[in-house]
């Protein structure tokens, strides 16, 4: 069915909850990294969303396609007392994470492995300190616009989960990606529920302690755009 969202392309709706768009594994894995999967990942790797396993942590923070877990692995290193939970579904990425992992010696990040979009529903209201979306497929092609990840339905889904005060915390290096943000973000329904801070580099881009670099991000050569989103609490 048509979904019509005011001022913005009119999309076809397509239920994409199961659908998974991208590479799953682009070369073989090393023989240690294998190991890590067979080794490491089952005592760090979560298969659903259980509140009661993760009480032990105060401040829980969910990244969605970390990729090779640049940012996830920092902020985990730098932030010990809290609980860093990231989705992915690349197996090379899931390995460059392990790897880090496993000569870190850290303990406080567990993976999903699948598609954020199922893991998310069970998340409680009103949970989590931070969600990060960095550097997201863009789905430059109108036709595809309905795969982007940022769509009213799902930013709702993050407002849901994310601790009033809590932030959404996205970074692009596509114009017309960080343009579908911000008309989403301000749509009627949206509008009223965040406060909105948008960066641009270099000037004003986050301090690298705060807001670690992805690998995409380091490869990038275009400028990138960051938005901090802020839930408000009365909404
Ligand atoms: C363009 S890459 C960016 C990776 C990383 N965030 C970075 O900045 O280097 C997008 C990543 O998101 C992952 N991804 C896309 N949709 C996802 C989903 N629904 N659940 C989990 N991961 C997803 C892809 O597998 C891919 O690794």
């Amino acid at each position: 069915m048509p979904h019509k969202n005011k001022g913005m392309e009119e999309i076809k709706y397509r239920p994409s909850v199961e659908k998974l768009y991208g590479r799953v594994k682009n070369r073989a894995l090393t023989q240690r990294q294998a190991g890590l999967f067979e080794s490491l990942l089952p005592s760090i790797s979560i298969a659903s969303f259980d509140p009661e396993i993760l009480s032990a942590y105060q401040n829980i923070s969910l990244e969605i396609g970390f990729g090779s877990g640049e940012h996830l692995f920092q902020l985990a290193s730098t932030n010990p007392s809290k609980l860093f939970i990231g989705c992915e579904f690349f197996v090379n990425g899931i390995a460059s994470l392990l790897s880090k992992i496993d000569e870190a010696g850290i303990r406080n990040i567990r993976i999903f492995q699948g598609n954020a979009r199922k893991l998310i529903p069970e998340i409680p209201d009103n949970f989590l300190e931070y969600v990060f979306l960095l550097f997201p497929d863009p789905w430059p092609k109108r036709k595809h616009v309905y795969r982007r990840f940022v769509q009213e339905k799902t930013v709702l889904e993050i407002y849901r989960i994310l601790r009033n005060g809590g932030f959404f915390r996205i970074a692009t290096d596509c114009s017309q990606y960080a343009e579908w943000v911000r008309k989403v973000l301000t749509a009627p329904v949206l509008a009223e529920k965040f406060a909105i801070e948008n960066m641009v580099n270099d000037e004003s881009r986050p301090s690298e302690s705060d807001w670690p670099k992805t690998r995409y991000e380091q490869k990038s050569t275009t400028e990138c755009t960051f938005f901090s989103i802020q839930r408000n609490s009365s909404q």
